[in-house]
């Protein structure tokens, strides 16, 4: 059966001092999950929110958090953000942890897991984890901020993780995060991603929820 196809604003181009208001306008406008970046100054350049944040949100969205762990100690970390919320905890391979066991503690905690892999990581280092998860997210720009280009590049490693998923009769969905609009989202569309991560394209438009809406009427045709 085909993956549903999913939008997942990032809330990392939200206005942040009206973040429930700009959460609630994007799921108005009928996103499918929040996609919510974890970022920890060491393995990624960049700081962002913790778990206090999704707990402070998470009463009024129903929305499925998805949050992207881009720390380089996942395994120590990823508690808190369940406990405060999240419906998918997803980290990267290039984590220097016991990847299987993690995945096994999340879903064992009751919410659903993912693993992401850079642009710049050998893709063989995440195959071995597709049929343990239940999203993979091939990275369209190296994490770390919203607002950079798509990789055109990353299109024959999202087919490539496609076929795998498809020809081992998985069901995980496959997500693309970094320089998603309608254009690259259709390309990306087209080599088998099925959940749209999306920022700028979003949230950095005039009006979001219209952004929202054409983003996924052009994926969809
Ligand atoms: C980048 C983050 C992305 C980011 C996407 O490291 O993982 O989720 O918020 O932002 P855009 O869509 O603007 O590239
Ligand atoms: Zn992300």
């Amino acid at each position: 059966m085909k993956n549903k196809i999913l939008m997942a604003p990032s809330i990392l181009s939200a206005d942040f001092a009206n973040l429930a208001r700009d959460i609630a306008l994007v799921e108005n406008a009928g996103a499918d999950w929040l996609h919510i970046d974890v970022m920890d100054g060491h393995f990624v350049p960049n700081l962002t929110i913790g778990p206090v944040v999704i707990k402070a949100v998470r009463p009024g969205s129903k929305l499925l958090f998805d949050v992207h762990l881009m720390i380089t100690e996942p395994q120590k970390f990823y508690e808190p953000f369940i406990k405060s919320g999240a419906d998918l905890v997803n980290f990267h391979c290039e984590a220097a942890c016991d990847k299987k066991a993690l995945i096994a503690e999340i879903k064992k905690a009751g919410v659903k897991t993912g693993i992401s892999i850079r642009p710049s990581t050998d893709i063989s280092k995440l195959m071995e984890y597709i049929e343990l998860v239940d999203m993979v997210l091939v990275m369209t720009v190296e994490p770390g901020f919203a607002g950079q280009k798509f990789k055109e590049e990353m299109l024959p490693r999202i087919k490539l993780v496609r076929e795998h998923i498809d020809n081992n009769g998985l069901s995980c969905d496959l997500q693309v995060d970094g320089g998603i609009n309608s254009q690259t989202g259709l390309l990306a569309a087209r080599n088998g991603a099925n959940v749209f991560v999306a920022g700028q394209s979003i949230f950095g438009e005039h009006d979001p929820a219209k952004a929202l809406r054409e983003i996924r009427k052009t994926i969809e045709n």
